[in-house]
């Protein structure tokens, strides 16, 4: 597998999302993420599940749903039936983790599980035999656009190493200032999904980005 990449909408305009959503499936990107902020969690507003409803009238596109929010246990259901496919919480954010992951499958979606830069891998080890994906943040959530912070390179390749030694189904997502030019090594060490909003949506042609970053995905030398 070459590795997923999912658009982050949070840096495409939001006042024509089904458009935008379109040039990205169209250049054939793998996931659409939806950026859902509190303003509690992280210090941003972004958008709740009538949206998610809306673009899923539009598209067949697989909705990752990254929730930034306290207490996600109280909307869960919300965003399933709205239409997403995946739903990922933090750790920090999820006080009763393991009950908030059953409620996400018991909801019909895929589970994630999600932890900032300065939280140790330590504290998803138990529940990750429970879960699909980890999300490792490699920003402080909250905005797009911010820079890539590089201790999320070993964290990415310690929990690749814990996942591949338990032979554990659980895909390793990447979230927060992957471009072109760190794509090639944040691959390396071992993620499998890769978020990207500004190097898609804040470039003339999101298509493109989307290309450009799958023949990086693609080069045989990885
Ligand atoms: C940050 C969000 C990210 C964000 C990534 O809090 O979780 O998904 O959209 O945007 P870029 O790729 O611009 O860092
Ligand atoms: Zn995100």
């Amino acid at each position: 597998m070459s590795g997923k990449i999912a658009a982050s909408i949070l840096s495409a305009d939001f006042g024509r999302l089904g458009d935008e959503i379109r040039k990205v499936e169209e250049a054939g990107v793998d996931w659409i993420h939806v950026d859902v902020m509190d303003g509690h969690f992280v210090p941003n507003i972004t958008i709740g599940p009538p949206v998610v409803r809306s673009l899923r009238k539009g598209t067949s596109l697989f909705f990752d749903v990254h929730l930034m929010i306290e207490t996600p246990e109280r909307y869960i259901r919300d965003f399933a039936e709205a239409g997403s496919n995946l739903i990922t919480v933090h750790v920090e954010a999820a006080h009763h983790l393991h009950r908030t992951v059953s409620i996400i499958r018991e909801s019909g979606c895929l589970a994630g599980v999600s932890l900032n830069p300065a939280t140790p891998f330590v504290l998803v080890e138990p529940i990750l035999p429970e879960v699909d994906l980890l999300l490792l943040m490699s920003v402080n959530p909250g905005f797009g656009g911010q820079k890539f912070i590089r201790s999320a390179l070993p964290r990415i390749r310690e929990a690749r190493e814990y996942i591949d030694s338990r032979s554990l189904p659980v895909l390793v997502e990447v979230d927060g200032g992957i471009d072109r030019t760190n794509l090639k090594e944040v691959r390396k060490a071992g993620a499998d999904v890769f978020v990207s909003g500004s190097a898609i949506f804040g470039e003339p042609s999101p298509g493109d980005a989307v290309r450009e970053m799958r023949k990086i995905l693609d080069d045989p030398s990885l």
